[in-house]
């Protein structure tokens, strides 16, 4: 830990809703970061018809790491990189699960770069068990009565069955 710089990362997504293999990202920042904000966007670069609204996109997070006073959900409007810029984080974070991401992300990470130049994207890899697995399975999933308990922790299975039914 680095107190008088501590490295602040931030983690963008739109985290419909937060699964274990975001946990998993975020918890592996925390080996490298001393803070995280965890950031749900307004806008997605893919726009995707959403489940959860982005408040409870946020105090799911904010359940979900309940008591580990290093992590902070916010959501945000606009770029990434100037909400970045205003909360002073210069490093982001993106789950990296297979090569099919890494276009995508690759562009994501050259255009924030053109945006701003002192921002380092950070790829980290997730758990294995985790690497198949996304928000939009876990929505289509959920919503055809499958069992998520393996994928999403207790708050977010309780949220999804309240609104999917089931
Ligand atoms: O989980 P997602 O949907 O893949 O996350 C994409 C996200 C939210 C990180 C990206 O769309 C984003 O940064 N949106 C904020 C608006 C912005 O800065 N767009 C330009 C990205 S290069």
């Amino acid at each position: 830990m680095n107190l008088t710089h501590p490295v602040i990362a931030i983690y963008p997504g739109s985290f419909d809703p937060i699964t274990r293999g975001h946990e998993d990202i975020a918890r592996r920042t925390l080996r490298i970061a001393d803070r995280l904000l965890i950031a749900v966007a307004y806008t997605a670069t893919q726009s995707k018809k959403s489940l959860f609204t982005v408040e409870e996109r946020v105090e799911l997070i904010q359940e979900v790491f309940t008591g580990d006073e290093r992590v902070e959900a916010v959501a945000f409007r606009g770029l990434l990189v100037d909400f970045a810029r205003e909360r002073n984080a210069r490093v982001v974070i993106r789950g990296l699960r297979a090569i099919s991401d890494f276009e995508y992300e690759l562009q994501m990470a050259q255009m924030n770069r053109e945006l701003w130049p002192a921002v380092e994207t950070v790829f980290l890899a997730p758990e294995l068990d985790y690497s198949f697995l996304s928000s939009s399975l876990v929505r289509e999933v959920s919503g055809l009565g499958g069992d998520m308990s393996r994928f999403v922790s207790a708050p977010v299975q309780t949220r999804l069955k309240a609104k999917l039914g089931g």
